[in-house]
């Protein structure tokens, strides 16, 4: 911004130095130009024409001054009033076109001025082999010129929208649009010159940047996958991935049955489509976890001819190590080594891409996880923006909240990086309360604290929803109907 304004001020000391330049040239001409004439008089002698040959300067240094009062006039214009009135910058053939025949128009009046004598119309219609002359040299310029005029009557596309053009399907964002070509950066950060001539002729793929537009990315199940689950399984995880649209929801549905598996597609919307690279990669990245915490598998034809399928629903980790791990948390602390490896049988494995939302607040849970690998942010969203309240990391558990009060989650927990997580479900953790009775109170504790906490930073927060940990306790004994 800063650099752009820069160069906008060393422009306009160059034209303001150009003008006073060329006005004083013009200045010192009409001072010495009795004195020229005699000189050319002496030189050559009393001959008709010395006069006009004396004028071509005064045509030269006229025609500058021209120049660059459309210039002045042209940025005046297209800088600053179009700027204001429209919000965006005028596109550079209609600036092109302006100036050009504003200058023409000058130019005619200028030389009519000067050379009173020549008829500059009788010249032009007259001189057939000059506008041979021009209409070869400029065929190609002239083409590309009516197709930008063409191009830009009809608006097809604008700066900024992402285009597929020419029989090499050149992709990329829209940079600029000339008199003679359009400039495309393509998402190599490479620049490609289509000209308007040949745009003009080629079908263009247009996804305007103000309008929602689709992708569709491509996934294959096995045939033993139940769709219904995977269309809910799958929607699930592309919905909230980074500028995957919030507006419409993800379609995911089967393209085709092909001989080794379910051919899906999945059809989502994009914020911003120039980074559908990234988004299509986001996306594909969310299915693989997704379809892996659900047990559900992609096909590919060297998967058909396993005849034998792993059960990817089983833990990921061996036993000894979650129970290593579920040791070391502190509530499960007073367990016994025996009642660990009980407990870790009974837990479920799951791993979770960065970003991804492990847990949404207001959603019913009967659950709570403790982080194996990885870490999680927990995040209140106020006003709108997420705020993030704790990170937990391997050893830490979370929702046991909802799990051991019936209420609905409180936060929202997001994988800050790869994260897996074991989970621990409502009978596993009833089994445990009953022989031992601490347990329920020490996790009381923890979950009396953590309200604390969610109402301190919250000013919604009521009071009402604070328990003291000997009420969470109580609602605890109460949900799982301990004595
Ligand atoms: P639950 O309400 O089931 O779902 C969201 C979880 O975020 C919640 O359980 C807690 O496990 C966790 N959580 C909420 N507040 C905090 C906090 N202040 N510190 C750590 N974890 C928290």
């Amino acid at each position: 911004m800063a650099a752009r304004s820069s160069s906008r001020t060393n422009r306009f000391f160059v034209f303001i130095f150009a003008t006073v330049v060329v006005a004083l040239a013009l200045y010192l001409f009409y001072h010495f130009k009795p004195a020229l004439t005699d000189a050319l008089v002496a030189h050559m002698g009393p001959r008709a024409g010395e006069d006009s040959l004396i004028r071509i300067p005064e045509l030269i240094l006229w025609s500058i001054l021209a120049f660059l009062g459309v210039r002045a006039v042209s940025t005046l214009i297209f800088d600053l009033l179009f700027r204001i009135r429209r919000g965006y910058e005028a596109p550079t053939l209609v600036r092109n076109i302006f100036s050009l025949l504003a200058f023409t128009g000058l130019f005619v009046l200028t030389f009519n001025k000067i050379y009173a004598e020549v008829n500059l119309g009788a010249l032009f219609t007259t001189s057939a082999i000059f506008g041979v002359i021009i209409g070869l040299a400029l065929q190609d310029t002239l083409g590309n010129f009516f197709s930008g005029i063409s191009l830009h009557a009809d608006r097809p596309f604008q700066v900024g929208d992402v285009i597929v053009v020419g029989a090499q399907k050149h992709t990329g964002v829209i940079e600029s649009i000339t008199w003679r070509a359009i400039k495309i950066r393509t998402f190599q950060n490479h620049i490609v010159l289509v000209s308007n001539s040949n745009a003009a002729k080629e079908a263009i793929e247009v996804a305007p940047r103000e309008n929602l537009n689709a992708r569709l990315v491509f996934f294959g199940t096995l045939y033993t996958d139940s769709p219904a689950k995977t269309i809910h399984v799958v929607r699930e995880s592309v919905r909230d991935a980074d500028n995957v649209s919030e507006k419409i929801t993800p379609i995911v549905r089967i393209r085709n049955l092909g001989d080794s598996a379910i051919e899906w597609e999945i059809k989502y919307w994009l914020d911003d489509y120039a980074k559908y690279n990234d988004t299509d990669a986001l996306v594909r990245q969310r299915v693989w976890y997704a379809l892996r915490r659900s047990g559900l598998t992609f096909a590919s034809p060297m998967l058909t001819l396993h005849t034998e399928r792993k059960a990817v629903t089983r833990p990921t980790t061996a036993e000894e190590q979650i129970a290593d791990r579920l040791s070391a948390v502190d509530v499960f602390s007073p367990l016994s080594t025996d009642e660990l490896k009980q407990l870790a049988t009974a837990t479920m494995g799951h791993v979770f891409a960065p970003g991804e939302t492990l847990i949404r607040a207001g959603d019913e849970g009967s659950s709570m996880f403790v982080v194996h690998n990885g870490r999680v942010a927990v995040q209140v969203v106020e006003r709108g923006k997420p705020r993030t309240v704790a990170v937990l990391t391997e050893g830490n558990f979370f929702g046991e909240m909802a799990l051991f009060t019936g209420e609905p989650r409180t936060a929202n927990v997001v994988a800050l990086e790869e994260t897996e997580v074991l989970e621990i479900g409502h009978a596993a953790m009833k089994h445990i309360f009953e022989t031992n009775p601490s347990l329920a109170e020490s996790i009381s504790w923890t979950i009396a604290e953590r309200q604390a906490d969610l109402a301190a930073g919250s000013l919604q927060a009521s009071q009402n929803s604070i328990q003291e940990s000997a009420g969470v306790l109580a609602s605890i004994k109460r949900f799982f109907g301990l004595r």
